[in-house]
């Protein structure tokens, strides 16, 4: 059975949640790897909208096992929040949800040190979700991180907090001027989420190797973006963790050995949330309208989300650094209205047209887009249920995406509900899961 990885391939946003909620009755398994609750994916069944920060999308789909994997850092109260509004939902948790013994915990003062941060960064600043992400795996690299598993032993807790929470009193009242922490106050609460927690927590490596072994099927669901990795980015305008598909392995502990595919998300446009160079940002009234027609604002934080035009250097870099074999395009309906369709199809740099994403953040920074510009449709694109209900000018720009990125695409949404989704000819998802025919026609 196949293990398939599902990446971002702009900077976060693209829809993952509507594609992993799509994939998970076709596989057994649905493992987060990266990111904390940062994320948010959004998922719409019938008049139920979910959104999800740290629970993978599959939680939806009774039966389907869902791990959050080391590479995950997770916020335990909010993490608890999302796992009562569920069970008010009636999902089901117990012996479907599984967190890794590893994975580092966003204690309280990860956030505060977060906000201190960006305050001092000034113009600099990364535009963060502010949820202590960043400072949390500052922590995880420092190796004075505090894990799940330490919820689970009071005395080794109390030992690292104690340590934890000196050092960054001192930086928080020192450096920040800002408020500081009390261990016992901490203690108290995070002893709390301990006994919450403790039924879910365990070798998630371990199990998923078993699991694997007996022939289940795993979904890594990425969460931010290719352009949001802390290696392969825009760096250090980028979250803190291993986005990419590479993370899948560090981020659960299943070997690239035993994973079979990559499946990358990319919107028909793009946004990008927070600081950081963008090369095929809108401006003026199209911007406005896209962001109205996508209802681009976060999901986690509500921020308006910038909007720029599909990027295909963009779009190649990320199956180069993924290994993408497939695409699954998003939002084609959000362009329904416009009169021209622009495509970044490469960077104006002082005097060069780059054709590869610059590693410089320099480059990038000062990179100006060259367009090539198709018309635009001006037809409903919602509703169709395979490419040759398209309209003839939509198809040509899917075309032209596809011949740009160099991969077929495999999966075509033109709404947020499951059934606005139209399965693409030869899609090299059938590859993977013949059953996803039955189940989108
Ligand atoms: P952090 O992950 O909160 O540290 O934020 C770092 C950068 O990543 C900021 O630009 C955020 O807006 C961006 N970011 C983090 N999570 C997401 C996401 O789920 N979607 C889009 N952008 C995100």
């Amino acid at each position: 059975m196949p293990n398939i990885v599902v990446v971002g391939t702009q900077w976060g946003d693209e829809g993952k949640g509507k594609v992993v909620d799509l994939l998970a009755p076709h596989v057994n398994v649905v493992a987060r790897f990266a990111g904390g609750n940062n994320a948010g994916h959004t998922v719409v069944v019938g008049r139920e909208k979910y959104v999800l920060h740290t629970i993978p999308s599959g939680i939806l789909h009774p039966g389907c096992r869902c791990v959050i994997g080391c590479g995950v850092v997770v916020d335990p109260g909010s993490l608890i929040e999302e796992m009562e509004s569920l069970v008010q939902r009636s999902v089901t948790l117990d012996g479907n949800l599984f967190i890794s013994k590893n994975a580092h915990l966003i204690m309280p003062y990860h956030p505060a040190l977060d906000r201190a941060s960006e305050a001092m960064l000034g113009k600099r600043r990364i535009g963060t979700t502010g949820k202590g992400v960043g400072p949390a795996y500052v922590d995880k690299a420092a190796r004075v991180g505090i894990r799940m598993a330490d919820l689970l032993n009071e005395g080794l807790f109390r030992e690292k907090l104690e340590l934890n929470v000196a050092q960054k009193n001192r930086v928080l009242r020192e450096i920040y001027d800002a408020q500081t922490f009390s261990v016992e106050e901490i203690l108290n609460q995070y002893l709390r989420y301990a006994g919450w927690l403790a039924p879910y927590i365990t070798d998630t490596a371990l199990l998923l190797s078993r699991w694997i072994d007996n022939g289940y099927s795993v979904l890594f669901e990425g969460a931010q973006a290719t352009m949001l990795d802390v290696d392969h980015g825009t760096y250090p305008y980028i979250t803190s963790s291993s986005t990419t598909a590479g993370g899948a392995s560090t981020g659960t502990g299943v070997p690239p050995t035993r994973i079979h595919g990559v499946l990358g998300v990319s919107k028909a446009y793009t946004t990008r949330v927070g600081g950081g160079p963008f090369p095929s940002e809108m401006s003026g009234a199209i911007a406005e309208e896209i962001r109205a027609r996508g209802h681009e604002y976060g999901a986690t934080t509500g921020r308006p989300r910038r909007c720029g035009w599909f990027d295909a250097i963009v779009g190649r870099y990320a199956v180069r650094i993924n290994g993408l074999d497939t695409v699954a395009l998003t939002k084609l309906d959000v362009l329904d209205q416009c009169e021209t369709v622009k495509l970044c199809v490469g960077y104006r740099y002082r005097g060069e047209v780059l054709t590869e994403f610059p590693e410089d953040e320099n480059v990038v920074a000062e990179a100006e887009p060259v367009y090539e510009e198709v018309e635009g449709w001006r037809a409903p694109t919602g509703g169709a249920k395979n490419e040759a209900d398209l309209p003839a000018k939509a198809r040509r720009y899917l075309e032209r995406l596809e011949e740009l990125v160099e991969v077929p695409f495999c999966l075509i949404s033109t709404g947020p509900q499951r059934d606005e989704t139209i399965l693409c000819e030869d899609s090299p998802l059938l590859r993977w899961f013949p059953s996803v025919r039955s189940s989108l026609t």
